[in-house]
């Protein structure tokens, strides 16, 4: 039997991109595991998820913390304990610092709800729908220390069309983001992702 693989999981709310990977695990890929779930906020609902699923989970506050670097050094040795292979930020609200990204190089990976480089950091739907393009669509990128600056993983693209509003095309970003994600774990997985500069290859 093929070595356990371990995820990371940070979040900040709703968690349906934690449903998805927990979906997939459960479906498909018995050997990866989600070792351990962290969010910064209380009452998010990826939470209630991972009790459901039996997955253990805690609850940070980043206020009970000195400042920004005491919160993420916490975060590294919950996450350094668990033996984590790789950290999916999936809606986790929050820029890492350098600190915390050294501490797990080439191991962070973020879903993104715009094809990036356009549209990074919040409401990026909005802002697609705002510029006026006609194409909209997610990233799985390594996370660096930029704001959605990492190399590229796999990116998917959605039309948009003139009767869109925020909802209705944030919603079928969405879905791909659900498809995208544990495609881009698996591959990483798999070893089939070379980063090479701020590109990758498969
Ligand atoms: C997702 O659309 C994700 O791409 C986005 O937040 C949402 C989280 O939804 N992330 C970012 O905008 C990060 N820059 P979820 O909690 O239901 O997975």
């Amino acid at each position: 039997m093929s070595k356990e693989f371990r995820l990371g999981v940070l979040v900040s709310g709703r968690g349906t991109n934690l449903q998805a990977i927990i979906d997939w695990i459960e479906k498909e890929t018995p050997n990866v595991k989600i070792a351990l779930v962290i969010s910064n906020k209380e009452n998010a609902h990826a939470l209630e998820r991972c009790k459901r699923h039996g997955i253990q989970s805690i609850h940070m506050d980043p206020k009970s913390f000195e400042n920004k670097i005491a919160f993420d050094k916490a975060m590294v040795s919950r996450l350094k304990e668990s033996s984590i292979d790789l950290i999916c930020l999936a809606g986790f609200m929050r820029i890492l610092s350098a600190e915390f990204i050294h501490a797990f190089p080439k191991k962070i990976i973020n879903v993104h709800p715009s094809l990036l480089p356009a549209f990074p950091g919040l409401d990026a739907q909005k802002q697609a729908l705002e510029y006026g393009v006609k194409l909209a669509g997610c990233t799985v990128h390594f996370v660096d220390e930029g704001v959605d600056t990492g190399p590229i993983i796999c990116q998917t693209s959605v039309p948009v069309f003139d009767d869109d509003t925020e909802e209705t095309l944030s919603d079928r970003i969405l879905a791909e983001e659900h498809k995208l994600y544990p495609k881009a774990i698996q591959s990483i997985m798999n070893n089939q992702i070379i980063i090479c500069g701020r590109k990758t290859t498969s």
